[in-house]
């Protein structure tokens, strides 16, 4: 055997064999806000990100065009009406009010609208406005905002 040859036989596998040792890099903890559609500052921890879903990002969009003016305290486009109303809507944000809502009442609140339901007439009926996947989206973006975290009951929604 050549010299060089001799060398290649010793060095080849004992790099193999030292770079099979290296440790590999521990897994990054998965990042949520990584995956996320959208994100929403949380209401109660501005220094908190809610991570938001495809059908929550677009219940963002729904609750911004139809929603924002009466059932947040500023909009996209400044201030909003909800300080003049009386009954005072809820915030969206509003887990108290909420979490303790059915989804089945809420989508029927927001399909039927307040009067409907014995509720304020000012709540308008979307059933008209909206698709039923608009409402359910709209209904799973105030699930992911609500301020005390919504949680969601153990039995199933009917359709
Ligand atoms: C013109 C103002 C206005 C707009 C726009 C509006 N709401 Fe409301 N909404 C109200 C008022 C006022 C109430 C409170 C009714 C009551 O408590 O009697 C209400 C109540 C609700 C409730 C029920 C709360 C409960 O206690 O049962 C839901 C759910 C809701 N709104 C969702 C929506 C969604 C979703 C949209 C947009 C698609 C929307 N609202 C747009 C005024 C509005």
């Amino acid at each position: 055997m050549k010299r060089r040859d001799l060398i290649l036989f010793l060095i080849i596998p004992s790099i193999a064999i030292l770079s099979s040792c290296q440790h590999k890099p521990a897994a990054a903890p998965a990042n949520p806000l990584l995956n996320a559609y959208d994100v929403e500052q949380s209401s109660t921890d501005p220094q908190r990100l809610i991570p938001l879903n495809y059908q929550q990002a677009q219940g963002k969009r729904v609750f911004n065009n139809n929603c924002v003016w009466c059932h947040a305290d500023s909009t996209p486009a400044g201030p909003s009406n909800r300080s003049n109303l009386t009954p005072t809507p809820p915030l969206f944000t509003d887990g108290e009010t909420f979490n303790s809502l059915s989804d089945d009442l809420m989508r029927n609140t927001i399909t039927l609208g307040g009067s409907a339901m014995g509720k304020s007439a000012i709540m308008p009926p979307w059933g008209q406005t909206l698709t039923p996947d608009e409402i359910r989206a709209v209904l799973a973006y105030a699930r992911a905002v609500a301020q005390p975290p919504y949680k969601a009951s153990a039995r199933p929604a009917s359709q």
